[in-house]
């Protein structure tokens, strides 16, 4: 049987904008933020305390966590990649921190500049000092299932990167899917891997719909067991440093497939359209979801 509470973690406003070419105002940002906890999700990931010569979007980080009004009951996480970023992100006082590794070498490089063994070494001090805070620190695995340099990745990398993360504390692993290649025998062979060293309800599935599979691939995870998922609002975004990655799995595609399922999100999905249109209109662009679209539509 399906698990039956769902815990969705909104991703858009750091996933879903970052890769966003056209400048988006801090205002709009919060706002965003505004309307999807209003719609009922209480895991909102907001931006990331990365380079702004890297991802200039995220810039605004500290101003974007000055201005969201803040919800009791909502969990707002962060981004650190190293210590520099956790030390920013603490004066904002996030919930959760999320330190972001892969299972590809070539990704590690490419995305965080550094190699999977040193990005473990970067990590370590972030974690401990975050977790002394009292924070609960997320890890995400980004190419988990294939890589946009180096292509398909043997679960056997899964294990041991989330086993290594495990080993300096992180808390939590996110499965990614980067570039949205995974089938859903794929994806639970990498879940498995990372359920070795996670429990169930400290795993999430992270996928990115570029081939059109990920909302088969939380059905899949759903299989395992899996209760956690990120999902972006109206299908937002992207990652700058996999070209031609589409957004994560829509959060209110998601929505209607666990509500058709009878699992409980406690999302209200018309009010998660307003926020996906509300996006859509400040970036001058239609809403993507398939949901998103059809309500619209009505
Ligand atoms: P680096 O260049 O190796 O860092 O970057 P460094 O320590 O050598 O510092 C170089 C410069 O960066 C210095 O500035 C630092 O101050 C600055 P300069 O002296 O040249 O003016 N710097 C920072 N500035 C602000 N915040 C910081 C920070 N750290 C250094 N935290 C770094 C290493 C990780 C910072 C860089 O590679 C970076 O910012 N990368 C961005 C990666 C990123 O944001 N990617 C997208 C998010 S991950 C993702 O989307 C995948 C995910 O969704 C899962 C999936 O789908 O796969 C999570
Ligand atoms: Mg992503």
């Amino acid at each position: 049987s399906l698990p039956e509470r769902i815990t969705l973690v909104e991703v858009g406003p750091r996933d879903g904008l970052q890769n966003e070419k056209q400048p988006v105002s801090t205002a709009h940002k919060a706002q965003l933020v505004g309307l999807l906890q209003q719609a009922g999700l209480r895991e909102i990931e907001v931006t990331s305390f990365v380079s702004p010569k890297w991802v200039p979007q995220m810039a605004d980080n500290a101003a974007v966590m000055a201005a969201i009004e803040r919800k009791p009951g909502v969990r707002y996480s962060v981004l650190t990649p190293n210590m520099q970023g956790l030390e920013a992100a603490l004066a904002c006082q996030p919930d959760e921190v999320v330190v972001f590794g892969a299972a590809s070498e070539a990704f590690s490089q490419k995305n965080i500049n550094c190699s999977i063994a040193q990005s473990i070494e970067r990590f370590a001090p972030v974690v401990r000092a975050a977790r002394d805070q009292g924070l609960k620190v997320r890890a995400a695995l980004s190419c988990a299932v294939a890589c946009p340099y180096e292509g398909d990745i043997h679960p056997d990398r899964v294990d041991w990167v989330a086993q290594a993360l495990a080993d300096i504390g992180v808390q939590h692993l996110g499965v990614a899917d980067t570039i949205g290649v995974g089938t859903p025998r794929r994806v639970q062979a990498a879940m498995q891997r990372a359920l070795k060293h996670f429990p169930l309800h400290e795993v999430s599935g992270h996928f990115h719909d570029t081939y059109g599979q990920a909302l088969t691939n939380v059905y899949a995870c759903l299989e395992l067991g899996v209760h956690t998922f990120d999902a972006s609002v109206g299908g937002l975004g992207g990652c700058p440093y996999a070209r031609g990655a589409t957004g994560n799995v829509a959060t209110e595609d998601i929505v209607f497939m666990l509500n058709g399922l009878g699992l409980h999100t406690r999302v209200d999905l018309d009010r998660l359209v307003d926020a996906a249109a509300f996006i859509a209109q400040a970036l001058g662009r239609e809403v993507l979801s398939r949901v998103g679209r059809a309500t619209l539509a009505k």
